[in-house]
Order: structure tokens, then sequence, then C-alpha cells
């Protein structure tokens, strides 16, 4: 392993070598399956990504699902790792930290998915020998359209940080960001799909009710809502002249709008992102 650390670590501009770069992956669940996902799509070979779950069962199942490796367990999944993924609930990351600590190789980067427990628990939990880091994804991953905020834990060498930049290099928009800006990124990302899909809900269902049969209704609500975001990302127009630009006075788009702002959706909306970062907030205990 920490070949690829150390290589890394010498030639700052070279992206590691992904094919060498050993991952154990534990707990392969909705959050960590399209991870490891990511990563297989990233380049580290199917070998190298090895999966422990609660049974040898469930690791066989994930493992044929993603493409990689089961393990026989943990144990066995950590040894030789570079790289340790935690896709475990929030409330099993420090006992599971513990339980591993002495079957970690030195060196090895332990990367967090989980939300609320923070770098200095998990470094406290983990000893001397090995760097944490924790990630921060949102579902939209498992298509390489996803986001991914990392935060670097105090022991992470530039080469690991680099490493982890590249194992996520097919999971969309990665980022770095400070353990304090978690909270918000929450909010903005890491809960935020699951808003958009019920405002797509509520517009597939109101175009059906105004007469579009549902599988049309849902290509033109889809289509329209992936357009417009890629309509602001290419161009850098900010959304409110997008906005401007499409509302002729008393027109169709203008009164949908008043309609809008008289029904409070954009209150709405920043309530349920404030609410997503204030509970990731009480998770952590800050
Ligand atoms: N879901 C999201 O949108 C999202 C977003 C960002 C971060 N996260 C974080 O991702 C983490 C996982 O959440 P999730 O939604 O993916 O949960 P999940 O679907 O329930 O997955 C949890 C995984 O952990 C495994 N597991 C449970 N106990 C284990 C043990 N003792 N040893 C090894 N593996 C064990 C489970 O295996 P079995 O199936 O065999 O029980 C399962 O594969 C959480 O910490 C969460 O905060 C989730």
């Amino acid at each position: 392993m920490n070949d690829t650390a150390t290589t890394a670590d010498s030639t700052a501009a070279s992206a590691p070598d992904l094919a060498a770069v050993r991952v154990a992956l534990i707990g392969a669940g909705n959050m960590g399956g399209p991870v490891g996902r990511a990563m297989l799509a990233a380049g580290v070979r199917p070998a190298h990504l090895r999966i422990a779950n609660s049974t040898p069962a469930s690791s066989e199942r994930a493992a044929a699902e993603l493409g990689a490796t089961a393990a026989a367990s943990r144990a066995e999944a950590v040894a030789e790792a570079d790289v340790v993924v935690l896709g475990v609930k929030p409330y099993q990351i420090l006992d599971l930290v513990a339980e591993l600590r002495d079957e970690l190789p030195a060196g090895t980067l332990v990367l967090s998915l989980a939300a609320g427990t923070t770098l200095a628990r998990i470094e406290e939990a983990l000893g001397g020998d090995c760097a944490a880091a924790r990630a921060m994804p949102n579902t939209p991953i498992a298509v390489g359209e996803g986001a991914v905020g990392l935060m670097r834990g105090s022991a992470v060498t530039d080469a690991q940080h680099a490493l982890l930049h590249a194992l996520f290099a097919r999971a969309g928009a990665v980022v770095d960001i400070i353990e304090q800006q978690v909270h918000a990124f929450i909010g903005a990302a890491g809960s935020l799909p699951a808003f958009v899909f019920t405002l797509i809900e509520a517009m597939t269902d109101e175009a059906v009710r105004l007469g579009l049969k549902r599988d049309l209704a849902a290509t033109l609500v889809q289509q329209t809502v992936r357009g417009a975001a890629t309509m602001l990302s290419e161009s850098g127009t900010h959304p409110a002249v997008a906005k401007n630009a499409v509302s002729s006075p008393g027109g169709t788009t203008v009164q949908g709008l008043a309609a809008l702002e008289r029904e409070g959706v954009r209150a709405g909306v920043a309530a349920a992102m404030a609410a997503a970062a204030e509970t990731s907030r009480a998770m952590s205990g800050d």
C-alpha cells in the first residue's frame, strides 16, 4: 500500500495509481454500496475492494451486486487495506473503530461516511497509528452525479488526501469542507435529493391531474428539472436572471411564479434544509 501514498507524496502532481490501492468496505448498504461502486468506476480493482457486511451471506450478496470481493470477516477485509471505508450506521461507528484498531495496518486511512460522529471522536477511538477522514456523499453518486464533501483529519497526508479525491473522481462533484460546514452540507446536498424527489413527485402528480399520462408526465418533469440545472451550471446564469428572462408581463410563467410564492414554496424548501442541518448539528453534539 502505502507505496501509493509515498509515490504521491514525492510527486504531488501525479495521480494515484488506483489499480494498486486496496479498499475495505465495512457496510455496503444504501450509501456504502454506491461509494464502493464509484470507487470501482474510478479504477479500484474488484479483487482489491473487499466487503464485510454484518454476515458473510450479506457480504457475498453485496459483493456480487457491486462486482467486488466478499471478505470472510471484518478482520480479513481490513488486512492490507490502504483505505477502510466505514458505511455502518452512525451509532455503530465508534464501537467498530475500537474493534478494528488493532487489526488495521499502520498508516491505514479510515474513511467514515457517518453523519454525526466527529473526526475528533473517531481519531480518539482509533489511537495513534492510522489517519481518519470523513466523506459526506449523497445518493446520486450512484449515477456519477452526486456531491461529496470531504473532511480531512489531522493525520491525513497530502498523498492520502489526493487518494480520496481520486477514489471519488467518478462520483460527481467532490469538494473539501471543514467539519463545521458539514451541517450546511447535509442541508444543501446530503439530504437534498430527498427534497428534490418530493418536489418532482408533486410536479408529476400535478401534471397527471392536468391531463398528461403518468409516464409522459414523469419524462417531462425529470427532463425539465435536469435541463434547468444543466442550463444554470453551464451558463453560470443567476437563477433569478434565468427566471426573469422567461416571465412576460401578465403571462403564464409569471402567474405561476406568483402562485409559487403565495404558497410559500421558498420558505418550505428553506425550512426543510434548515431542519436537516439542525438535526445533523444535534447528532454531532455541536
Ligand atoms: N443514506 C444516505 O443518504 C446517507 C448519506 C450520507 C451518509 N450516510 C451515512 O451512511 C451510513 C450508512 O447508512 P445507510 O443508509 O447506507 O445504512 P444501511 O443501508 O442500513 O447500511 C448499513 C450497512 O452496514 C452493515 N452493517 C451493519 N452492522 C455491521 C457490522 N457490525 N459489521 C459490518 N457491517 C455492518 C449492513 O450490513 P447488513 O445489510 O448485512 O446488515 C449494511 O450493509 C450512515 O452512517 C449514514 O450516516 C447515509
